[in-house]
């Protein structure tokens, strides 16, 4: 497709919220609190601002930077951007795309399940057992189904009238539910228990590579970076936007909403005494020990324990989309299949893909740390050294909308020699930690065999 004749967003609102509902997701409210806890409460948070700000935002812009220059998606941008040396990362976006969203829609799909639980009947007096009932098997494939199902139709809609206009009326509701369920909680006796959990200073743990890692993979994770996403979303803006701008503006918001969900998520695990539950950072704890203290509170807690897994849904919803969409945006570009199509056919295999994930969280988290720890990193890795050191003139393309130049002589001297350092420490550690994970796997595999 030329670009004249690309689609586009309707509005610059448009744009930023559908970006902040790639970033907003399952990323921000259960595991960005967990994350927190386990590794130096307030100090983690304060480190992971800096992270934010001094990585995540410079990573951000240089994928708006190659996706505003190229209105492209990511196979043609770097093709176009790049020439054919760099055409392989694009090849490697679409491929984390693919795998991210085929377990992403798994645990979208128990989000959707605990909804519709909770809005029919309330949750299961027996959550642990109900959990691994509902996570692994025939119910988890067809909620995953379910999910799929909603993702593609509204990629099949467009940029304007399905990603936007979902948009438009999900995250202000997002927003809204946590927002008001954060008000709630402090009210919540015995709440202050829950916040000395969550944000207890315990800097002694941010000298650490582990550390450093886990705040690198849940910032890429969480802003969406790394595969595409914002380079895809970028490509259809027009020349005038203010990009500096909206990516801290992006990056805020993802962080408030991260932030707010453990000033949810403690208290009211507190507030019913349920501490000991938290234990490990599995995937299961927000959905046992919360259900639980839901159920604990009565009639009202079903209530809150609804707007709290709607929510969850929502932000799941939009992140979803964005993953698809990367797929969805390359096809159409690279191969100039329809755009319903192209959704459609995609969908269906990421949903295939997700099968396996959807009889075993086994297979889940290995998803999880090939493609939403090591890909990630690497592609941020990889497109940071691009745009760093290859790219013509990536200042000039945020001059576009943004006067002041010498912030951006400083965001490219960081993407030169700050963001890869950083970066390549983070690689060798998610690398080492995958491949223990993997030969883990191989270890068991040959068990079985033999
Ligand atoms: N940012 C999403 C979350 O925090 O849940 C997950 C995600 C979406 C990662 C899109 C990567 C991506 F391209």
């Amino acid at each position: 497709m030329e670009a004249r004749d690309r689609e586009g967003w309707g509005t610059r609102s448009g744009f930023i919220l559908a970006a902040i509902g790639s970033a907003v997701g399952l990323g921000n409210m259960w595991r960005f609190p967990y994350v927190t806890a386990e590794n130096g409460g307030a100090a983690f948070v304060f480190f992971y601002i800096l992270m934010v700000l001094l990585v995540g935002v410079p990573v951000m812009l240089a994928e708006f930077t190659i996706g505003r220059r190229t209105r492209l998606s990511p196979i043609g941008a770097m093709l176009k951007a790049g020439g054919r040396a760099w055409m392989p990362l694009g090849y490697l976006f679409v491929a984390t795309g693919f795998l991210i969203l085929s377990y992403y829609s798994v645990i979208a799909g128990w989000t959707m399940r605990y909804t519709l639980e909770a809005a029919l009947g309330g949750f299961s007096t027996t959550p642990a057992e109900y959990f691994s009932a509902a996570s692994e098997g025939t119910s988890a494939v067809i909620y995953h189904l379910a999910f799929m199902g909603i993702t593609i139709a509204v990629v099949a809609g467009g940029i304007k009238m399905g990603i936007e206009r979902a948009s438009l009326v999900l995250m202000p509701l997002l927003f809204l539910l946590v927002m008001g369920l954060a008000i709630w909680a402090i009210f919540l006796p015995g709440a202050e228990a829950g916040y000395s959990f969550y944000l207890r200073p315990n800097p002694q743990r941010l000298f650490s590579l582990e550390t450093l890692g886990a705040a690198a993979g849940q910032a890429f994770f969480s802003l969406s970076l790394g595969m595409g996403a914002m380079l895809t979303y970028a490509s259809y803006l027009s020349k005038q936007e203010d990009l500096p701008s909206a990516g801290v503006t992006i990056a805020g918001s993802d962080f408030l909403v991260a932030f707010l969900a453990g000033m949810v998520v403690f208290p009211v695990i507190f507030a019913l005494g349920l501490s000991d539950e938290i234990g490990e950072s599995t995937i299961g704890a927000l959905f046992i020990s919360l259900p639980r203290a839901f159920t604990a509170m009565g009639d009202g807690g079903r209530i809150i324990g609804l707007i709290f897994f709607s929510a969850l849904f929502v932000g799941a919803l939009t992140s979803g989309i964005s993953l698809l969409e990367v797929v969805v945006s390359s096809l159409i570009d690279t191969w100039q299949l329809p755009r319903a199509t192209a959704a459609l056919g995609a969908g269906l295999v990421i949903t295939l893909i997700g099968v396996p994930s959807a009889y075993s969280t086994n297979v889940l988290a290995i998803f999880d740390q090939v493609a939403g720890n090591l890909f990630l990193v690497f592609g941020a890795f990889a497109l940071t050294i691009f745009v760093g050191w290859r790219m013509d003139y990536p200042v000039t393309e945020l001059q576009q909308g943004f006067r002041s130049e010498g912030l951006l002589r400083g965001w490219h001297f960081t993407l030169k020699f700050f963001v890869p350092i950083i970066l390549a420490v983070v690689l060798y550690q998610v690398g080492k930690d995958t491949t223990l994970v993997l030969y883990q796997v191989v270890k068991d595999i040959l068990a079985l065999v033999f």
